[in-house]
C-alpha cells in the first residue's frame, strides 16, 4: 500500500512571517493519515525544518545540484539540503525545465545525488499544451520519465509528479479521464523498468491548479497518490481542505 502524500511547492513565494502557516498546519493535521511536506524557497528551508521538527510534516526544497560541493556560485547540493533538515527535493519542476533550460539528464544526475544525500527525489514530467494538442502526450511523458528517472530509484527514495504545463498556475485542470490516462501509464512504465513490486511502490502526484473544491475528484481517480500543490499551498486555509479530501481517500481505500 502506498501511503498518500499532500505535497505543498510554494515556488518563489514567502518570507520568514509566512512560516507561522506552518504551526497551524501542524496543529490541524497532527497524527494525520497521509503524508505532508512543504517545499518552501530555500532561505525558509532551515527555519521551516526547524518549526515543524517532530510533526507529521516534512519540509523540501525545489531544486539541487548535482555535485556535492564545488565551484558553482549561488546553486546548493543535495547534502547541504539534507544538512538543512530538508527530506525531499522537487526536480526537474516544469518551471525550471523553461526558465533554466534544464534537461531530462541533468534532472536524473540531480536526482541520483538527491538519493545518495539521502533526499527523496520528487521528480516531475508533464505535457504542454501544443504537445497535448498534436496527442504527443504519452511520447513526451515516456521520454522524460526513461531519461529523468536514475536506476537508484526506489519506492522509499522517489515520488514522481505528472504536472501538465498547461494546468499549473492557469486555474484548468485535465478531466479525470485525462489524468487517470497518464498516471496508468506511468504506473506501467515503471512496473516495467523496476518490477512489479519496484514499480508499485512509487508514489505518483498530480499537480496543476488542484484546490479544495477539485481535490477529492482527482484523489478517487486510479493510481493518484496524491498532489504536488503550488498556489493552494500558500495559506493553511487553502491547503488544509485538500489534505482532508485526501485523507478521506485514503480512510476510503
Ligand atoms: P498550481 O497549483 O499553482 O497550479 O501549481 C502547480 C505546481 O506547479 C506545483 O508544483
Amino acid at each position: 500500500m502506498r501511503r498518500k502524500l499532500a505535497a505543498g511547492n510554494w515556488k518563489m513565494n514567502g518570507l520568514r512571517a509566512d512560516l507561522a502557516m506552518l504551526e497551524t498546519l501542524r496543529a490541524a493535521h497532527e497524527g494525520c493519515a497521509v503524508d505532508l511536506l512543504i517545499c518552501p524557497p530555500l532561505p525558509l528551508v532551515a527555519a521551516a525544518a526547524e518549526a515543524c521538527a517532530g510533526s507529521a510534516v516534512a519540509i523540501g526544497a525545489q531544486d539541487c545540484h548535482p555535485e556535492d560541493a564545488g565551484a558553482h556560485t549561488g546553486d546548493t547540493s543535495a547534502p547541504m539540503l539534507a544538512d538543512a533538515g530538508a527530506s525531499a527535493v522537487i526536480l526537474g519542476h516544469s518551471e525550471r525545465r523553461a526558465d533554466h533550460g534544464e534537461t531530462s539528464d541533468l534532472v536524473r544526475a540531480k536526482a541520483q545525488a538527491a538519493h545518495a544525500a539521502g533526499l527523496v527525489a520528487i521528480i516531475c514530467v508533464g505535457e504542454s499544451l501544443e504537445q497535448r494538442e498534436a496527442q504527443n502526450t504519452l511520447d513526451i511523458i515516456g521520454g522524460q520519465l526513461s531519461a529523468s528517472i536514475p536506476d537508484t530509484a526506489t519506492g522509499e527514495n522517489t515520488v514522481v509528479a505528472y504536472e501538465p504545463c498547461w494546468a499549473i498556475g492557469t486555474g484548468l485542470t485535465p478531466t479525470s479521464e485525462q489524468i487517470g490516462d497518464v498516471h496508468d501509464f506511468i504506473r506501467a512504465r515503471l512496473e516495467r523498468r523496476f518490477g512489479a513490486g519496484g514499480g508499485r511502490s512509487i508514489r505518483l502526484l498530480y499537480g496543476g491548479s488542484v484546490k479544495g473544491a477539485n481535490a477529492a475528484e482527482i484523489f478517487a481517480v486510479s493510481n493518484v497518490d496524491g498532489a504536488l500543490v503550488g498556489g493552494a499551498s500558500l495559506k493553511a486555509d487553502d491547503f488544509s481542505p485538500i489534505i482532508n479530501a485526501l485523507a478521506d481517500e485514503a480512510k476510503a481505500s
